[in-house]
């Protein structure tokens, strides 16, 4: 096998603007990167050893020939070892390291998969095109450990790294990256407290088997606003975009997704004056986002 040098990729984290939870079921979101917190993959060639994959943060370190599809990095490596037809992988470590707050809406994990996954791409020199729509496609199988039945959102503005105004449907999601005029000054609150999106989604999924009419309301609410919001950012209407966050939040808190904590950091934003606020991504958990 030839010398391969170390190689290192990164992926931002994100935020969800206007639609989560509705996007699962159809309607439009907008979603936004934060680019100055990522994640980073480095890979180091190794002489033997096999593929060794380090989360210093996290205290892991595990040879991959031990670890299940599960997991999702393993599950990453041996989604780039298919798609690059490659029988084995040659020696390395794989270390991931990030400063997104795990578990808190911010997109953690699928900025992990983005990251590793242009960083193997790099490290093999695959002779197929690495697109963004490539690094998208392969995150989002990967988010399905983290989701459940993730909409493909995170994945994609992960992968993107510009707004995007998404729409999942068949045979293929809408995405539609855009320019912003003027920049949106966010304020990102985060509770601290971690909440499962999976088990959130599980939960909304639950209450619309129950009560598919209202649901499916508060879905066409939402997705209403991500098409009226993404007009709004294109013009620079800062207070019709703050009044349309403050009814996006009310949408979530009817569909039982935002908690004590995420709506005294929207009152106590708003009472500070800010423009508009929201709890962002999966919620009873994780941030709210205020329009400063
Ligand atoms: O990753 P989170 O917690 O920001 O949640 C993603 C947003 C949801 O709409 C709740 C789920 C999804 O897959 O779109």
């Amino acid at each position: 096998m030839e010398d391969r040098t170390a190689v290192s990729a990164s992926a931002p984290g994100k935020i969800i603007l206007f639609g989560e939870h509705a996007v699962v079921y159809g309607r439009p979101a907008i979603a936004a990167p934060l680019t100055h917190v990522r994640a980073t993959a480095t890979i180091h060639p190794a002489r033997d050893g096999g593929v060794i994959l380090a989360a210093p943060d996290l205290g892991v370190r595990q040879n991959l020939a031990n670890v299940g599809t599960e997991d999702a990095l393993a599950l990453t490596v041996q989604q780039v070892l298919i798609a690059a037809g490659l029988q084995r992988l040659p020696d390395m470590t794989i270390t991931v390291t990030s400063d997104i707050p795990i578990a808190a809406g911010l997109g953690s994990g699928a900025a992990i998969t983005a990251a590793t996954t242009r960083a193997l791409a790099q490290f093999l020199e695959l002779d197929i095109p690495v697109t963004d729509g490539w690094i998208s496609d392969l995150t989002y199988e990967v988010e399905k450990i983290h989701h459940g039945t993730p909409s493909g959102i995170d994945n994609t503005v992960v992968a993107y790294e510009r707004p995007v105004y998404f729409v999942r449907q068949t045979p293929q999601n809408l995405i539609e990256t855009f320019s912003v005029q003027q920049p949106l000054h966010l304020l990102v609150g985060d509770t601290g407290i971690s909440s499962s999106t999976k088990d959130v989604v599980g939960d909304v999924r639950r209450s619309w088997q129950k009560d598919p009419q209202r649901f499916n309301a508060l879905f066409d609410g939402c997705g209403a606003l991500s098409e009226a919001a993404r007009e709004a950012i294109q013009t620079g209407d800062y207070e019709e975009i703050g009044r349309m966050m403050n009814q996006n939040h009310a949408l979530l808190v009817d569909m039982t997704v935002s908690s004590p904590d995420l709506d005294r950091l929207v009152s106590t934003a708003l009472d500070a004056g800010a423009l508009g606020a929201k709890m962002s991504g999966g919620g009873r958990g994780g941030n709210m986002i205020a329009l400063v």
